[in-house]
């Protein structure tokens, strides 16, 4: 059983290679730059391939024998017309069974009012009519994405994003990786959707709490306004349809109020979900500001 990763130099396709090279399974993992990959094609049983999956031709040698995908993108504008044209490289490759992941913030989400979401929709649509075997990994919030707060943890002591009292359910990037795992190295799984968040509703007062309690010096959550925030983003060099999606993000997620939390995945593959205060903890020395956060670590 041949298994190709791709978006593997990013943060779930990293944390998925890994957890195959933990568990001793061989995989082949995709990137655009192999100057990148230095970490992870040292780990065992890691084999690089190198292609663009905007580029079909670049994509022949990656293809080659393999059985089973586990398709990773990036969240920006291009991501409909990557995996579009990845799904239709792939088919005609002949191979045998698509995992999607894509996003998911519970049943009351409007899929249509976040550009991402949205994307997901679209190219879900596309890859259960492709005829091609599929599975999809719905995730809620990475827990990971709370490390671009990290300037504002250090130099203020202060959490400031635009939620209000909403809670959010995140999950660690090391969860997903387990159940892609197992998805990918055990029968059964074809036509299923899997949605998994992390194992609480947290606001963003108790995840300050958690990286407070994690750092041991005092973290306050401050709500900001989606436009302050937007001018932050702007200021920290996100283009603007970049910070543009996260306001269109944060504002849904404000309407909603609350987090719909589903363990079920973690409970069908028995994986116990890790909680913020994990996270927080697992991770003191980067929300410390003392260690970087690196996507494909030694
Ligand atoms: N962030 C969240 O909270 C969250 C939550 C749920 C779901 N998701 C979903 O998770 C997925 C990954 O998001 P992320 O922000 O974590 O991504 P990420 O860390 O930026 O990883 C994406 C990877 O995809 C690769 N990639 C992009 N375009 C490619 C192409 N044309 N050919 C080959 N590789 C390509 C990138 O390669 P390079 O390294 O070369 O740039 C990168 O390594 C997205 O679909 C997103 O919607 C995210």
């Amino acid at each position: 059983m041949t298994v190709l990763v791709t978006g593997a130099n990013g943060r779930p396709g990293a944390a998925v290679i890994r957890e195959f090279a933990r568990r001793g399974d061989p995989v082949r993992a995709l990137v655009r730059d192999p100057a990148r990959a230095g970490e992870l094609a040292e780990l065992p049983g890691v084999r690089i391939a190198v292609g663009d999956m905007l580029w079909p031709e670049s994509l022949e040698n990656a293809l080659d024998g393999v059985d089973r995908v586990l398709m990773i993108s990036g969240a920006g504008p291009l991501m409909l017309e990557t995996q579009v044209t990845f799904i239709d490289a792939a088919r005609k490759a002949g191979i045998g069974h698509i995992v999607k992941l894509g996003g998911d913030e519970g049943p009351r989400w409007d899929s249509e009012k976040f550009r991402s979401t949205r994307s997901h929709e679209q190219i879900q649509r596309y890859l259960l009519a492709s005829g091609v075997p599929w599975t999809i990994l719905r995730p809620s919030q990475f827990m990971e994405v709370y490390f671009e707060e990290i300037p504002d943890i250090v130099e203020h002591g202060e959490l400031r994003l635009p939620l209000g009292d909403a809670t959010l359910a995140p999950i660690t990037v090391d969860d997903i990786a387990k159940i892609a795992h197992a998805v990918l190295t055990t029968d059964g799984h074809e036509y299923t959707t899997y949605r998994m968040t992390g194992p609480r509703a947290i606001s963003m007062t108790e995840a300050a709490a958690d990286i407070s309690a994690a750092i041991g010096r005092p973290v306050r959550y401050v709500d900001v306004s989606p436009a302050e925030k937007r001018r932050q983003w702007i200021e920290k060099g996100y283009p603007p349809p970049r910070a543009d999606a996260f306001v269109q993000l944060f504002e849904e997620r404000r309407r909603l109020g609350s987090a719909h939390v589903d363990r079920t995945t973690h409970q069908r593959f028995g994986i116990a979900p890790t909680t913020f205060g994990e996270f927080a903890a697992r991770h003191a020395e980067v929300f410390r500001g003392s260690a970087t956060y690196q996507v494909t670590p030694g």
